[in-house]
């Protein structure tokens, strides 16, 4: 787990599996032990094979911190013992995740245990770095405890971490003269990580040094900045598109702004600061109809043609918690009888999967034409609303309705 909560806007941040960090370190230089990832197993046991055959450890693979706490680390000194493991462990449930896949490590011989950590520290506009010679899994209630035993050391975003950093770092934390040299090497190859691949955190947990003195990266948490993702192509294979909700993913790939809420009225609208004020004039107006709330957060932005449109309400009316939409768009570029127009095309493709109703309200740039559009189609779903209060009032009756 994360030391310190790294708040990013929650769409916006990947967290990876241990073993894409490993993988991750590996590709920067970081040292880390072999690994290989099994959803059976059978799949375990010829891991361990691979790794050599010698004492392994099976590592339950989910993105929540205390595996190690709740039994989802263990120890196998064969591959029989690797595939009992993984059997024992994989389909386990950890905080709330299910165990789908374990990784079988290469086991070290671990003389002592460290944290470190680069993060993005938005309150201070830096980067954080931490550091213990007292790491391992009791590192959140050291941190509380004895809070002096954690290094903390602010990173310049424009210098980073080089050699003078590091050995700052590694002097703060107190590391034993006989690894300082190792272990700031290693700090350095973690910046490269964070800094190339656009991380937004970077945690070592355990740190160790080996009892033949080497210092490896024994897990590893990694979290991406998404909005970096331009520059990532390779990011794209990393996300776990399973476990991200299935409008929320389609949304995504329609390239909509989409957060999916507890409510039942559906909300539409162009620009962020319209759709945030659209949520609080609909949880108003539901407190009247039973308490219905929105049903999430869709921004289409500025070019509502009807494509966008179309995809925008088939994400929204596929939730089958909405009951009914509030369309609020106010016309700009995009002028309001393009959004109209949008709207009725949009109906069109969506035929029979389009089944609830639909309350529209438009402003701005020819509003005259747009309402004349959507009341000349008269679509037995659609309602006009003149106002953005009354077009909440009426989506949050009609969802209640419902
Ligand atoms: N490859 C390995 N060889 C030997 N021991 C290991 C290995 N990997 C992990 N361990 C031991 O198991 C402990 C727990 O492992 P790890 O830190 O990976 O999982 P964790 O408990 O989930 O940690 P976190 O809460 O930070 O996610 C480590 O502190 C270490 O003592
Ligand atoms: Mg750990």
């Amino acid at each position: 787990m994360p030391l310190t909560a790294h708040q990013t806007e929650g769409r916006s941040r990947v967290d990876l599996f241990e073993y894409q960090a490993r993988d991750i370190f590996e590709k920067h230089g970081v040292p880390v032990l072999g690994g290989v990832v099994a959803t059976t197993p059978d799949e375990a046991r010829a891991g361990a094979e691979q790794l050599g055959g010698g004492t392994v450890v099976v590592k339950a693979q989910v993105k929540t911190g205390g595996r190690g706490k709740a039994g989802g680390v263990k120890l196998a000194h064969s591959p029989e013992e690797a595939a009992e493991k993984a059997s024992e462990i994989l389909g386990m449930d950890i905080k709330g995740h299910t165990v789908h896949r374990v990784m079988v490590a290469a086991g070290a011989k671990i003389a002592e245990e460290y944290y470190f950590s680069v993060l993005l520290d938005r309150a201070n506009r830096s980067y954080l770095a931490m550091a213990s010679v007292e790491g391992g899994m009791e590192i959140e209630q050291l941190a509380v405890e004895r809070p002096e035993a954690l290094a903390r050391v602010a990173v310049d975003p424009t210098v980073g971490i080089d050699a003078a950093k590091a050995a700052e770092i590694v002097e703060a934390a107190g590391f034993a003269e006989d690894v300082r040299d190792a272990v700031a090497d290693t700090i350095q190859k973690l910046w490269t990580v964070y800094q190339a691949e656009d991380a937004t955190l970077v945690e070592v947990n355990p740190l160790v040094r080996t009892e033949d003195g080497a210092v490896v990266a024994l897990d590893g948490k990694v979290s991406i900045d998404e909005n970096a993702s331009f520059r990532h192509a390779e990011h794209a294979a990393l996300e776990d598109k399973a476990a991200a909700d299935p409008l929320e993913a389609k949304a995504k790939e329609n390239d909509l702004n989409y957060v999916k809420l507890d409510g039942e009225v559906g909300i539409i609208g162009n620009g962020a600061g319209l759709v945030m004020s659209t949520l609080d004039v609909v949880a108003y107006a539901g407190e009247a109809h039973g308490g219905v709330k929105p049903a999430n957060f869709l921004d289409i932005g500025g070019g509502a043609s009807a494509a966008v449109m179309a995809a925008g309400l088939d994400v929204i009316l596929n939730d089958p918690q909405v009951k009914s939409v509030f369309v609020n768009v106010f016309g700009g570029i995009t002028a309001c009888d393009a959004v109209a127009n949008g709207i009725v095309q949009a109906l069109d493709i969506l035929g029979d999967e389009a089944n609830k109703p639909l309350v529209v309200r438009l402003d701005g740039n020819n509003v005259e034409e747009g309402r004349r559009i959507l009341a000349e189609a008269n679509h037995p779903l659609v309602t006009l609303a003149e106002t953005m209060d009354g077009g909440a009032d009426a989506a949050a009756a009609a969802a209640h309705a419902a």
